[in-house]
Formats: structure tokens, sequence, C-alpha cells
């Protein structure tokens, strides 16, 4: 048998002491599969006396993980530590330098400084994989990189952060608030102490940007992106989505246009008989349209220590099979020197139908400036609802558009003219809606 496989784990939190249980208690079925043993013989954490869960005494312990990087017998660094830059970037670094295979969960780190990691890689002729750092435990690194040579992608999208699709999924179960539905889930710990990363989209725009890339061969653009997220999500626009046939999700979506590649994070309408409409709670989904395939979708567990073991252990495994000299999938799908600069669409420029609810005065001709907004910017109308406000108030209603497919630009025209007419008593909402099967 080949010699044992040695794997150095640097962070030993939620996923890092998952993943050596998980390659504790599989060693039998992993050394099968593989052909060799996987031992961890290093790890590395801040606190050397917290209680992991797990005896962790014969891996030699390193303070730093850097000096983990660099010095440990090690063919493997796993970096579970987290964060853009600091220990996880220098570490990550160094062991690419020093000729070591490198996993990785930390989408931060790869939406920032991806290709550049990626370059180094190639050039050492080592693997750096990262198939936790995008939906958790689905396999859509390994899938869009390797299973679909050959196709195409004209188009990927998903529901890429467990948060956000717990709190539209049970706002929309429960007739709850935003706000009350974020406090429960904080106290359940589906959402962290401070929810912005989640919740304002950054989380899914660090994914999305992974996606994109190996989409369309592109550079990394994390600060490319079109993002809003769910905060001003309300009961009404739920309850008016489902009327209409729609639910509402935050989607990260990446598409091909002939001005060049969106990528946008904001909630989105999908229509409700769609499969991605039906991924409920903290599950994770990811949909994949190309030339030969068509349309794929995966859907799972995108969070949680064992979901995310799964698919860095998935990674140390690949390491493990991978024959020396063999030449290994570039880690962009593309070689990394080899990637196009990004040409970001104008978000103005986004075809698509439209949901548009807007609080007016009760008073005749209001109807009538808005039907002539819209026909004066050339948006042709799927349907208009009038309905009373709310109880609260006799004074005001809700008028309901739908748009057939037209742009961004001639929406935000429309609206910024209606606010001017006077006639709204809050502010506009405006919900992009998403073709999905
Ligand atoms: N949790 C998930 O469900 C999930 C899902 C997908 C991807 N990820 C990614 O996986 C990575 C790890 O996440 P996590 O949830 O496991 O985080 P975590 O529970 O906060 O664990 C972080 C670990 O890093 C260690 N650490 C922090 N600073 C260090 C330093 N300077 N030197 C050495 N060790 C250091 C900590 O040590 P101490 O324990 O001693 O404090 C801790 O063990 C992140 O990149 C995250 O984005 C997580």
């Amino acid at each position: 048998m080949a010699e044992a496989l040695r794997v150095g784990i640097a962070g030993l939190g939620t996923v890092g002491a998952s993943v050596a249980r998980v390659l504790r208690d599989k060693a039998d079925v992993l050394t099968r599969q593989c052909g060799r043993d996987i031992v961890v013989t290093a790890v590395s954490a801040r606190d050397p006396k917290r209680d992991r869960g797990i005896d962790l005494s014969a891996a030699k312990w390193f303070d730093d993980p850097v000096k983990m990087a660099e010095k440990a017998d090690i063919d493997v660094f796993v970096e579970l530590i987290g964060g853009d830059e600091g220990p996880a970037r220098l570490s990550v670094k160094a062991a690419l330098e020093a000729g070591r295979h490198v996993v990785t969960a930390n989408k931060a780190l790869l939406a920032k400084h991806g290709v550049q990691l990626a370059e180094i890689a190639e050039k050492k002729g080592v693997l750096l994989n990262y198939e936790a750092a995008v939906a958790g435990g689905i396999p859509v690194i390994k899938t869009m990189r390797e299973a679909m040579a050959g196709n195409a992608v004209t188009r990927v999208f998903g529901i890429l952060n467990g948060t956000c699709n717990y709190v539209l999924t049970r706002m929309e179960a429960e007739g709850i608030s935003f706000d009350a539905c974020l406090k429960d889930a904080q106290r359940l710990g589906y959402a962290e102490a401070d929810p912005t990363f989640d919740i304002e989209g950054h989380d899914t725009a660090h994914k999305l940007s992974i996606l994109t890339s190996l989409a369309f061969g592109t550079k990394i653009a994390a600060n490319d992106i079109y993002m809003e997220g769910i905060s001003n999500i309300t009961q009404a626009d739920i309850r008016a989505a489902g009327d209409l046939g729609y639910r509402i999700k935050l989607l990260g979506v990446a598409q091909r246009t002939d001005s060049g590649i969106e990528q946008r994070v904001h909630p989105t309408m999908v229509p409700t008989a769609s499969v991605i409409a039906q991924v409920h709670g903290v599950i994770n989904a990811v949909a994949i349209e190309t030339d030969i395939l068509g349309e794929l979708l995966l859907s799972g567990p995108g969070a949680g220590g064992n979901a995310t073991a799964s698919a860095v252990i998935g990674d140390i495994a690949d390491i493990a099979k991978s024959r020396p000299g063999f030449q290994h999938a570039p880690v962009f799908g593309w070689p990394a020197k080899e990637l196009k600069p990004y040409k970001r669409a104008r978000m103005r420029s986004h075809a698509g139908g439209y949901f548009i609810r807007l609080t007016v005065h009760d008073r005749t001709g209001v109807f009538a400036a808005i039907a002539k907004r819209m026909a004066d910017n050339d948006i042709s109308l799927e349907s208009i609802v009038q309905q009373a406000a709310g109880a609260e108030t006799q004074a005001q209603k809700t008028v309901i558009l739908v748009t057939h497919e037209t742009t961004e630009a001639a929406v935000r025209k429309a609206v910024e003219g209606i606010t001017k007419d006077g006639h709204l008593t809050d502010k506009p909402q405006v919900i992009r809606i998403e073709r999905a099967e």
C-alpha cells in the first residue's frame, strides 16, 4: 500500500473538529477507497487547552498555522480558520509555496485572493481544493470543474445562504415579520449575533463570485456584484408573491449577456411551481444551465460541521487518490493565468420581469398616472391589481404591477416618475422576477 497521506488541520472549530472526527471514525472506509491511510499528523488553533471532543494528542500542535504550513511533516494543509487576511491567507500561501496541497472551506479568502493563490498552486503543481467554500456539502465545484467539461454555461444561480432562506421560509409559512423572524433565528442559532453579512447578501456574493469564475472562465470579481439583501421584504410582498404564483428567494445569479456578465444578488420572485422554489429552510441549491446538459439543479445542506466536513474530506480523498506526475484540474477550471478579465454587464441593462408594489393615496387619477408612467417607458404590464392597503387606513391603496420583460433602466425611470408625481405614501418596492423551471 502507498504511504499514508499526512494531513495538517489549521482551525479546529465547527468544521475543523468535525473533519478530524470524521477522518477518525471513517478511517477504514477512506483507506479502502483511497488505497492509503489518511492520518492527521499536525493541528493548529488558538487555544491548545480547549476541549474539542476528540483526542488529537497524536498530532503535533502548532500555535502558529504559518509555521505548520511551512515546517510540519504534512502533505496536505487544511485551512479551516476563516477570514480573508491574517493567518488564513498567510498560511495557505505559505503551504502552497512550500509545495503542499491545500484544502480550504474559506470563501472569503478565495473571493479576494483566489486567483493569486491558484497561480501559486498551478506553478507549484499542487492542488488547491475548496469544495466546502460554496454551498457547504453540495459538490458543486467538482460538478462544474470536472463533470461538466466542454459545456458552455449560460447562467448559474442559487440559494447560497441558509440564514436568508430560513428567514424567508418562516416568514412565508408563519406570516411573521422579518424582524421577528430574524430574532428567532438568532435565538435558535441559525443567524449570527451580527447578521448583516448574511442578510445583506455579502456571503452569497462571495460564493457567487467563485461560481462565476468557474462558469465563465473569468477572474474572480467579488467587488463587482450588484447586491440587495432581504431586510426590506415585508409580509405584503410575500402575500402578493403567493397570490401571483411566485415565492421570494434570495438568489445569487451570474448570467452571460450581450454586454458582459451579470453578477447580482437580490431578493427574487421565482415561480412557485419551479424546483428552486421548493428549497426551504437552511437548505442550499445551485442551478446550472449549459448548452449540452441543459439545466441541472443540485440541492442539499449548505452549512454545519458534518455537511461541510463531508466536502472537505472529499477534497482530501481526491488528493490521496491523485498520482504523482498526473496533471491536476486547474483550480478554477481554466489555468489561472488564462482567466479572462471580468467584463461587468451594467445593471441598468438587465432584462426581465418585475414586480412593483406601490402604496398610494386613494384618490382619482392615481391609477391612470401610474399606467401612463409605465407606457411612457415602454413597459408592458402582465397584470395590475388594486387593493385596500390595510384595515388601518381608508386613505391609501396598494397597487401591484407585474411587468412583461423590460429593462432595469425603464423600471427605475418609471418608478422615479411615479414618485415625483406625488401619489406615493410609502417607499416603492421593486422585486425582480427570475425565470426558473
Ligand atoms: N461553519 C460552517 O457551517 C461553515 C460552512 C462552510 C464553510 N465554512 C468555512 O469554514 C471555515 C471555518 O469555519 P468554522 O465555522 O469552523 O469557524 P470557527 O468555529 O470559528 O473555527 C475557527 C477555528 O480557527 C481557529 N483560529 C482562529 N484564529 C487562529 C489563529 N490565528 N491561528 C490558529 N487557529 C486559529 C480557532 O481556534 P480556537 O478554537 O482555539 O479559538 C477555531 O478553532 C471558515 O472559512 C468558514 O467560512 C464554515
